[in-house]
């Protein structure tokens, strides 16, 4: 028996312990905020954080989060105004959105490592991190405006 604790609540999983976590947190516990992209983790669509650090969940075993904590984007904040999101609504950065959790995700690790990243850090963090729609000048301008490198309503505005 897998144990783990997704988002603050206990949870036990008895399947194949090699299932990867995006299968388990997408189609055993409904949360669909973590999207499936490559499957290859190569694209970082399904950015997770287990035990504190980002991982690509399409990748990740269940096993492997056995006794940790599990993070998806609807635990990041009870209320969805984590600095991040507040930021990315503040400068309209998503287009279609697929990659976005995944992108918030990553930037969440990034802060929380480094909290005044500079654009080097942020490059290195994100790099892992596709998009599609071409939003990264907008990824990188509200991970500064979050981490309070550019003032709020101040950023790049792109
Ligand atoms: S779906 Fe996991 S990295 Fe692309
Ligand atoms: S917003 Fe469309 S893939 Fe990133």
């Amino acid at each position: 028996m897998i144990k783990l604790n997704v988002n603050g609540q206990e949870r036990a999983y008895d399947g194949d312990p090699e299932m990867p976590l995006l299968w388990y947190l997408r189609d055993e516990l409904g949360l669909v905020g973590t999207k499936f992209g490559c499957g290859i983790a190569a694209c970082g669509a399904c950015t997770i954080h287990v035990g504190g650090s980002a991982v690509r969940s399409c990748q990740t075993p269940v096993s492997a989060a056995d006794g940790q904590p599990v993070i998806t984007i609807e635990g990041l904040s009870p209320d969805g105004n984590h600095p991040l999101q507040a930021a990315w609504r503040d400068l309209n950065v998503s287009q279609c959105g697929y990659c976005q959790t995944g992108q918030i995700m990553q930037a969440a690790s990034l802060l929380k490592d480094t909290p005044k990243p500079t654009d080097a850090d942020i490059d290195s963090a994100m790099s892992g991190n596709l998009c599609r729609c071409g939003t990264y000048p907008r990824i990188r301008a509200a991970i500064k405006q979050a981490a309070g490198v550019t003032p709020k309503a101040q950023g790049e505005r792109l």
